[in-house]
């Protein structure tokens, strides 16, 4: 069967590099040899993440750290900042996970508020955060800088952040930023395969994992300092991801982090020009679009162009390229376009091409 291409918000288009590697012959996961691949590219995530902190690998998909963060570092209660599908789900992990929790919930297409989240905490009942800083379901960009700026006034409250759609692509901080996790799942921004996260810690993180019971074993963060101090992984890895993440990260240094960045932000730019130039709106809230995806309206809030999406999903698929139909509660009412991963200003008006074409048949 020919290979539709993949412009859904993830998983995205995997290279045939990546590939490559994917597939290498498979090593112990407790041999030198391992440990010198994860070694090799300890620096080159630290560079990403701008970060001193050793950064961790799970062979999980980021829901595994995301409730693992939870299970981790909330001891009193959880203020789960919700905003959209994803970022609404956790408050009801939260709960799942045993803990007491509280939603601090927006109209999807609008972003989290910095002086919302210091209302909140100023209750002084919280002692953890989850905030998503790109919301994949409304396209949502969430200021992180000025959420993050609160850890200062509330330091023993836990910032725990997901960046699953927007690490790599966009430039984040980790130790500048002051927060306490930062997660995201490769089959997004990286352009790797499903089944592996990264993500990092502060030292503030591992010291209260440390006092927390229950934290299980599978996602606890201390047993992944201990063994990341080792260049090892708690349990068995996926070794495949590991060596598919080593020729990544070739691939972004090749290119250079700044030229990435801008490359993201240049291809999303491009994408809200051209639903603006079929007529489309834009959901998100003006000035807070994603840089890795673009959200278009299509219905789910009044202006713009209707069209029939299952219908153009058709269309478009029939010319060898996915796009999504929307996620959640405003799935048809929206619809959503990846330039995350290795789309170029070429493959994107490749995308752009196909979609005019089916805009015009239906
Ligand atoms: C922002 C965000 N967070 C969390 C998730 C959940 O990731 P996974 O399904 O890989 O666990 C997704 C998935 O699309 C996401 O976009």
């Amino acid at each position: 069967m020919a290979h539709v291409k993949l412009h859904i918000p993830g998983p995205v288009e995997v290279s045939e590099k990546t590939f490559q590697a994917f597939r290498s012959p498979m090593i112990g996961h407790r041999g030198q040899e391992f440990k010198d691949l994860y070694a090799s590219i300890q620096p080159q995530l630290q560079q990403l993440l701008y970060t001193k902190q050793l950064v961790y690998l799970s062979t999980s998909s980021a829901w595994g750290v995301m409730e693992g963060a939870i299970r981790n570092l909330v001891s009193r209660k959880v203020l789960n900042c919700m905003c959209g599908a994803f970022s609404d789900k956790w408050l009801d992990v939260s709960k799942r996970c045993g803990k007491e929790a509280e939603g601090l919930q927006v109209e999807w297409g609008s972003p989290i508020r910095a002086e919302a989240v210091d209302r909140k905490l100023a209750t002084g009942q919280f002692d953890a955060l989850t905030v998503i800083h790109n919301e994949t379901s409304t396209g949502v960009m969430s200021p992180l800088e000025e959420i993050a700026a609160l850890k200062q006034k509330y330091p023993d409250v836990m910032f725990i952040v997901d960046a699953v759609s927007s690490m790599s692509a966009v430039k984040l901080e980790f130790d500048r930023l002051g927060v306490d996790v930062l997660l995201a799942g490769t089959q997004k921004a990286f352009a790797m395969p499903p089944g592996l996260s990264i993500f990092v810690c502060s030292p503030a993180a591992l010291a209260k994992a440390a006092t927390v019971n229950d934290r299980g074993y599978y996602f606890d963060l201390v047993e992944f300092q201990k063994n990341a101090e080792k260049s090892m992984t708690p349990s068995t890895p996926s070794i495949g991801h590991i060596y598919a993440l080593q020729s990544k990260l070739e691939d972004f240094f090749a290119e250079g982090l700044e030229a990435r960045f801008a490359r993201h932000a240049r291809t999303a730019q491009m994408t809200r020009d051209w639903a603006k130039g079929q007529g489309f709106d834009l959901f998100p809230e003006q000035g807070f679009e994603s840089q890795t995806l673009t959200t278009i309206n299509n219905g789910a809030k009044p202006g713009g162009r209707v069209v029939d999406v299952p219908k153009l999903v058709k269309l478009v698929k029939q010319q060898g390229i996915l796009i999504n139909g929307g996620y959640g509660k405003i799935k048809g009412t929206t619809f959503r376009l990846s330039n995350m991963g290795d789309e170029t200003d070429a493959t994107m008006r490749q995308l752009y091409a196909a979609m005019d074409t089916a805009l015009k048949q239906l």
